[in-house]
């Protein structure tokens, strides 16, 4: 069984902590959580009792190594972990934005993958892109996929790029349905439903859509088109939407968290 060290036990640090000991794919007593807020410190103690829970630095850090602090943090981390790192430790980031080479230099150290995940991973419905950097062996990438495996589903690339859009797209992705499942929760209360039932009636029928279109990998226009009858009540929803507005506001605002992602590789708090 491998030990595992998570810097950073906020909400996605934490949540990957929760995941790996529930399943068993992490033993709980090989499990080191390093947590600067003092207040989170005490509640990891009574949810990992088991687990080693720190607020410093351990001296040797070893094995399977989770970053998880804000991008705006990393500067300070990495350079105290720089040299504590055993060389054959497997260093995982989940900071949004920085960089393989950025992150092989400030630790001094090689063996490092990035990825990018997003918080369904609470429950174990997490879509977590990443990339290994060229330190990494066969046998890591493997352990890693079956790591990622446990929090959801995974895609492995090659492109480094690609972990920037995956920041943009699932990422910050759930707040995009989230924002939209809120414009559909007041509609539907708008027409009388109390705002409990409002919500589970959007919540079940997004459930719905989400699982209809994964099971038939279907064409979004012919997905509409079959909910929509001519001179019914779909059509009569739809047909006065400003459809191109839409598509330029939701392209805009994905292109503004690309944007916000590349000022974070470059530093920019
Ligand atoms: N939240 C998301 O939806 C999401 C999705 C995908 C990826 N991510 C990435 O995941 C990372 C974590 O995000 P999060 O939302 O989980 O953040 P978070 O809830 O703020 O958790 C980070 C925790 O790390 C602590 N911390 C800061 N510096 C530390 C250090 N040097 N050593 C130990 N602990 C330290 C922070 O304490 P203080 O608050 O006191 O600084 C905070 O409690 C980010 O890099 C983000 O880019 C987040």
């Amino acid at each position: 069984m491998r030990h595992l060290t998570i810097f950073g036990a906020g909400t996605i640090g934490g949540a990957i902590a929760r995941a790996l000991t529930d399943t068993g794919f992490i033993r709980e007593d090989s499990l080191t959580l390093v947590e600067k807020r003092p207040e989170r410190v005490e509640n990891l103690q009574r949810q990992f009792p088991s687990a080693d829970i720190q607020s410093e630095y351990p001296d040797d850090v070893r094995d399977v190594v989770f970053l998880t602090v804000k991008p705006q943090d990393a500067g300070e981390l990495l350079k105290a972990l720089n040299g504590r790192v055993d060389e054959q430790a497997l260093v995982v980031s989940g900071m949004a934005g920085v960089l393989l080479e950025d992150l092989q230099r400030g630790l001094g150290h090689v063996r490092v993958v990035r990825v990018m995940t997003n918080t369904p991973l609470v429950v174990r419905q997490a879509f977590s892109v990443w990339i290994a950097g060229s330190g990494i062996r066969e046998e890591e990438k493997r352990f890693v996929r079956d790591l990622l495996s446990v929090l959801g589903k995974e895609e492995e690339v090659t492109d480094e790029n690609l972990l920037d859009v995956a920041t943009a797209v699932s990422g910050s992705g759930p707040a995009y349905f989230f924002t939209f499942f809120q414009a559909l929760v007041d509609a539907a209360e708008s027409l009388g439903l109390s705002r409990v039932q409002a919500e589970q009636w959007v919540r079940w029928t997004a459930l719905g859509a989400v699982h209809l279109w994964e099971d038939e990998k279907g064409d979004l226009q012919d997905m509409i088109q079959r909910v929509m009858s001519r001179g019914g009540t779909t059509e009569a929803a739809l047909k006065d939407l400003p459809h191109d507005e839409l598509h330029r506001m939701w392209k805009e605002a994905m292109c503004r968290a690309y944007a916000r992602v590349q000022e974070l590789s470059r530093g920019q708090s």
